[in-house]
């Protein structure tokens, strides 16, 4: 195996290249090349300086995030940090691309700091449930003061050079190849006999409230652990002496490591990249996309359209007159002057892309060239069918058909054309232009290289896409289907909707579920229990108190009344009073005796509901991978981060516990609770979901 540090001398410097590709993770070879390349340095007497830089995109990406959870191997990286900064040497780092982690942690054992102007600097560690471990916490705060490392730390962000070089962590800037300016920097500090500077005798940071600060990181996270833990190890470097303070960051970062919090996000971090690596598509090249044509101009069109500009796509859009042609141009630029304001775009890219690249026309014959065009008209097979008749006749050979549609059958509407090998559904997440989350929904004819264009696309849109097959709700909306129902037989039985949606936002979900249905509109869920009324099983319990509200002309939000009353432009919501005596009268037409629920059993019936779905949507084939639905739930549903996915929480839990929980409640429902085959058998033979995703299908 190559050597991924390499050594060279130029004059009284040596340097050391760390050569591991994609971003020069901190991996065990690395960290022996580092330590072996300082002693050889050491025992050259003509050497005066060291200086470290990365080979390709990085200096270093931070700790090899594939050896956490094995055995630690030496060097350890705080040792090898050590070693640097006691190094008699003047060592240098040249900083570019990303510094991140221990690799900032490398960087701030050495005596001095030189970056690219491009170069960023952070350490990320809380994103995935950890903080920083080989001395981030302690060195840090002595060059910055105690708020600004806190800051960093907490919110794990990317540090701008010119930033870091305000706040102390850089010395220089300069641009050039990093390891010409690393060395050319070393050079003066010799020639200007500069002392090491070691950051770790640099005075303990000036003390802050430290308890206000604690409270205040354990808030913004919402429920995640280590932005505190972070507080706690900053403190401690203010209070205690450097080594002692070591001591304590160690027994900080170690708790985080072994919190179900870090493997929740360990494994979103892994996942979200994996998703979109279908092996199937290998080799397979997407079709050319430039121009793109989108249906109906209304909520997910016009945020379909807004992605599709901002990622430089020419866009055709299509509506039904000049009246709805001029609203749908209207929401795509209300859209476009937020990412104006937010500084996402300047004022001539908004004019150039709502003036050239953007065409809002009624005729679709302006479709003829666009390369792909994503339908997002009203949920009604028969209007969807009437569109994908009219764009199989405009389209040019080639062009691929998609649908947004939330529930419909691909498969049906591929049919109603003569090319459905081109067809298929790509099912985006509302506000279109922001949620990461994009469904591939791949029907029984789709051709596998519009799949990988329709992949393609979700890279270029910068969205997560999770492949999916054809049921009634994809992935996503069918699991949802069912955990909400599962919401809906406790409101029946007792727990009110406003403590269902405490226990869940406590649980760490952004919304609860009846605040969420508030947002969403609740004639959505009004119009599909009318439309599901003659097929329904006997045995299946619909609550249909929240329809007398409906019937009123209530629908949430948007109407001002739901579940919750909102002040007219206000977000913060109180509890309806109608909602109570509603719930009430149902309970007594259907003779319940409402009964106490705990928060605890409120968190375990909705996630047990939505686990027990997700397996039969892996079982089924739906879903590829257990992680395919994790990050489905993570990107488009608000699922904490931290939990890493419903089936990395089943993992995590146990599943012969998640299982044993699921055959209790049947007990009373035996229609709803069906456990899943997949679950059964994965509990018969002691495996878990994460063998499955390892596995690679099911
Ligand atoms: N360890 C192992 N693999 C890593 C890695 C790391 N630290 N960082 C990135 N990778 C891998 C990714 O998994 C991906 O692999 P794949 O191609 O097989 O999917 C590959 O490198 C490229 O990564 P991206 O696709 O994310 O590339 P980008 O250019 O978009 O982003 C990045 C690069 C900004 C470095 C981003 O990958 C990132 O944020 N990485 C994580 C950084 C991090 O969290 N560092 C802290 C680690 S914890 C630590 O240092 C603990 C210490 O304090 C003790
Ligand atoms: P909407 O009602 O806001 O917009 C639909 C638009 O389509 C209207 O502007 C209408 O004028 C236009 N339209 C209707 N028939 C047309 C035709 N023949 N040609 C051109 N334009 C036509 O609906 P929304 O919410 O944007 O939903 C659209 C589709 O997206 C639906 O299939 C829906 O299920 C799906 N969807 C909706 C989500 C949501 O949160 N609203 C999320 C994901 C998917």
């Amino acid at each position: 195996m190559s050597v991924p540090v390499s050594f060279s001398v130029n004059g009284p410097v040596a340097i050391l290249r760390i050569q591991n590709p994609p971003v020069n993770a901190l991996s065990q070879a690395v960290r022996q090349g580092l330590s072996d390349g300082m002693d050889r340095a050491e025992a050259d007497p003509d050497i005066k300086a060291v200086v470290i830089v990365g080979d390709g995109r990085a200096f270093i990406a931070g700790a090899d995030i594939t050896e956490f959870g094995k055995p630690p191997m030496e060097p350890f990286l705080g040792d090898l940090c050590a070693r640097i900064e006691g190094s008699p040497l003047l060592v240098v780092a040249s900083m570019h691309g990303v510094s991140l982690g221990g690799g900032l942690e490398i960087a701030l054992a050495t005596h001095y700091r030189i970056a690219q102007p491009s170069a960023r600097v952070g350490l990320p560690e809380v994103h995935l449930g950890l903080l920083p471990g080989a001395g981030g916490t302690q060195r840090l705060p002595r060059l910055t003061g105690a708020n600004k490392a806190i800051e960093v730390i907490t919110s794990g962000r990317q540090v701008k050079a010119t930033e870091a070089l305000d706040m102390g962590i850089v010395d220089e800037i300069k641009e050039g190849d990093p390891q010409e300016v690393g060395v050319a920097y070393a050079m003066d500090l010799i020639a200007a006999a500069a002392p090491r500077r070691v950051v770790s005798d640099l005075p303990a940071a000036d003390p802050i409230d430290w308890n206000a600060a604690h409270e205040g990181a354990l808030q913004k996270a919402r429920g995640q652990l280590s932005p505190g833990a972070a507080v706690r190890a900053v403190q401690a470097a203010s209070e205690l002496p450097f080594d002692k303070g070591m001591q304590r960051e160690r027994e900080l970062f170690m708790e985080m490591l072994q919190s179900d919090q870090s493997r929740g996000m360990i494994h979103a971090f892994f996942n979200e990249r994996a998703v979109s690596n279908l092996p199937e598509l290998k080799g397979v090249t997407p079709r050319a996309l430039q121009a793109i044509g989108v249906i109906g101009g209304g909520t997910m069109g016009a945020g379909i359209a807004t992605a599709a500009l901002l990622a430089q796509l020419q866009v055709v859009l299509i509506e039904t007159g000049e009246e709805q042609a001029n609203a749908a141009r209207n929401r795509i630029e209300g859209n476009l002057s937020g990412a104006l304001k937010r500084g996402k775009i300047t004022q001539e890219q908004f004019d150039a892309l709502t003036t050239q690249a953007l065409t809002v026309a009624v005729s679709y014959d302006s479709l003829a060239q666009v390369d792909l065009v994503i339908e997002a008209v009203f949920e009604d097979m028969a209007v969807k069918k009437e569109v994908f008749g009219k764009l199989d006749a405009v389209c040019k050979p080639g062009a691929i058909l998609a649908s947004n549609t939330s529930y419909l059958d691909i498969d049906e509407i591929a049919a109603s054309t003569s090319r459905p090998a081109d067809v298929i559904g790509l099912h985006f997440f509302s506000p279109a232009h922001i949620m990461k989350l994009l469904e591939v929904v791949v029907a029984d004819k789709t051709a596998a290289v519009v799949v990988a264009t329709g992949f393609e696309l979700g890279k270029r849109l910068g969205k997560i896409s999770v492949r999916a097959g054809v049921c009634d709700g994809f992935i996503g909306n069918r699991i949802l289907a069912v955990y909400r129902t599962a919401a809906d037989h406790m409101v029946l039985d007792g727990a009110s909707p406003y403590q269902i949606d405490r226990a869940l936002t406590g649980f760490g979900f952004a919304m609860g579920p009846f605040a969420v249905a508030d947002l969403a509109g609740l004639d959505i869920g009004w119009m599909t229990r009318k439309r599901k009324a003659p097929d329904r099983h006997p045995e299946e319990r619909v609550p249909t108190y929240i329809d007398k509200l409906c019937e009123q002309g209530h629908f949430g939000q948007k109407t001002g009344e739901g579940y919750y009353l909102y002040e007219k432009g206000q977000r913060a919501s109180v509890p309806n009073p109608k909602i109570p005596e509603l719930i009430a009268a149902e309970q007594a037409e259907l003779k319940i005796t409402p009964r106490e629920f705990t928060d605890q059993e409120i968190v375990r019936r909705y996630m047990c509901a939505m686990v027990n779905e997700a397996a039969k949507v892996v079982e089924e084939g739906i879903a590829r991978r257990p992680a395919d639905v994790d990050m489905v739930l993570l990107f488009g549903y608000g699922f904490p981060r931290y939990w890493g996915g419903p089936l990395k929480w089943a993992d995590l839990q146990g599943l012969p516990a998640v299982l044993a929980d699921i055959k209790r409640f049947a007990q009373d429902d035996a229609w709803f609770w069906k456990p899943s085959a997949l679950l059964e058998q994965l509990v018969a033979d002691g495996r878990s979901f994460e063998d499955l995703n390892r596995q690679g299908a099911k």
